[in-house]
């Protein structure tokens, strides 16, 4: 018997759907919002979602009775309140490997655009101001310290970028021992600060949780160099986004890039968007044609999987 499978619109790539359509009988929702979503989950008595960035929350979960499987399409959590799943016997399915390469990528793009200055030499170029170069600081990273926040899957791929650019690597995560970071060619950093301190980049890849939430805030922008970065690929509330205003502000940091903000998508008069040593991307470092197919394809598969009884492998709340 075929399983029953919302799709939200606009959905995941044609590989994962096509698959889905194959094996399941697909329904999609117009938008993701609550109501909608409620009001599709009980008229087609659906057993799994396919999310992206729509709110899994108790609401839904109470009122969706035949739901059972909740598949996010990417790594992070935070739209899924997967400790009320668990209660509700919802099994959350996520994708921990379809985007790590591209978003690590993306990282080493920040640093070399932001160490390089790309934004301000591209508009001094565009605005008539060719000959302001030479007041344009731009700087190797050939030996500068790297701090990675977070070495988990994404960390680990910048660290081994970062490291043929002969960067030298720090890392701050509780989780990894001193002697796996060492494997790898990266220093273990015990307390943040002490890392942030000596660090020319700072890129941050930790989850957002109540420990991750505002870990970088105004005490750790004061401890920074003022000719340090700060890459921010992990979600905006990591960083506390009123105390980057007034680092970059006071000079206390060089500049940062963005990939995501605390409020997605931002106000169009955020404040820091009147500052060129910020560079913005609209939370697309995973979204590479590759990794969109490798992520559509791996969710369509283990979800097909799990409401068949298998044991897959990106079952987070498997108990
Ligand atoms: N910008 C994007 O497009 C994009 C795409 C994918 C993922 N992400 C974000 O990147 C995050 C990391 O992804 P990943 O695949 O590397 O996940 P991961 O689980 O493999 O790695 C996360 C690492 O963070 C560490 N960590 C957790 N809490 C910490 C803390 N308080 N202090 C220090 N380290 C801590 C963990 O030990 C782990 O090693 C995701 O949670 C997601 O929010 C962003």
């Amino acid at each position: 018997m075929k399983h029953n499978v919302l799709l939200i619109l606009p959905t995941i790539q044609p590989n994962g759907v096509e698959y889905l359509e194959e094996n399941s009988n697909v329904f999609y929702a117009p938008d993701g919002k609550k109501e909608t979503l409620i009001h599709y989950i009980n008229e087609h008595q659906i057993e799994a979602v396919v999310t992206r960035s729509e709110i899994i929350d108790k609401e839904i979960m109470d009122a969706c009775d035949s739901l059972k499987v909740i598949g996010q399409h990417g790594v992070g959590l935070d739209n899924i309140d997967v400790n009320e799943a668990g209660k509700h016997g919802i099994k959350v399915l996520n994708v921990p490997d379809g985007n790590y390469i591209s978003v690590a990528e993306h990282t080493i793009a920040f640093i070399l655009a932001l160490s390089r200055s790309f934004r301000i030499n591209d508009c001094s170029v565009r605005s008539d101001a060719w000959f302001s170069r030479e007041n344009r600081y731009t700087m190797e990273v050939y030996k500068k310290n790297l701090l990675i926040v977070g070495l988990g899957r994404i960390g680990r791929a910048v660290a081994e970028r970062a490291k043929a650019f002969g960067m030298h690597l720090m890392a701050y995560d509780g989780f990894v021992s001193k002697e796996a970071m060492e494997q790898s060619g990266v220093e273990k950093i015990n307390v943040l600060e002490e890392g942030i301190k000596k660090a020319d980049f700072i890129t941050l890849h930790v989850p957002l949780t109540e420990e991750t939430k505002g870990m970088v805030s105004g005490e750790q922008f004061k401890l920074m160099k003022s000719s340090a970065y700060i890459i921010n690929m992990g979600r905006g509330a990591v960083i506390d986004e009123k105390a980057l205003i007034e680092a970059l502000q006071n000079g206390e940091i060089a500049g940062a890039g963005l990939d995501v903000l605390e409020t997605e998508p931002p106000r169009t008069d955020h404040p820091l968007f009147s500052m060129d040593q910020v560079i913005f991307t609209p939370h697309i470092g995973g979204d590479t044609r590759e990794a969109k197919m490798r992520t559509s394809s791996l969710l369509s598969h283990s979800m097909i999987e799990v409401m068949e009884g298998q044991n897959v492998y990106n079952w987070v709340n498997r108990k």
